[in-house]
């Protein structure tokens, strides 16, 4: 469960990066919002990286 969570971030931050890229050349305002956005899903496909890394080996899967 918690890998499947995490590789939904990592889907989240791919699709953020991409809208961060479309915007940029023309609403500034739009991409530093969805680069905080962007910044709170690394911090959240963090944890559950260091969550999964924590778990007996067992439990990983
Ligand atoms: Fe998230």
């Amino acid at each position: 469960m918690i890998k499947e969570d995490l590789v939904a971030e990592r889907i989240a931050i791919d699709s953020y990066r991409e809208m961060i890229r479309y915007f940029a050349p023309f609403d500034p305002t739009t991409r530093k919002m969805l680069e905080e956005i962007e910044a709170t899903e690394e911090e959240h496909a963090d944890d559950l990286a260091d969550l999964l890394q924590n778990l007996p080996k067992d439990l990983r899967n």
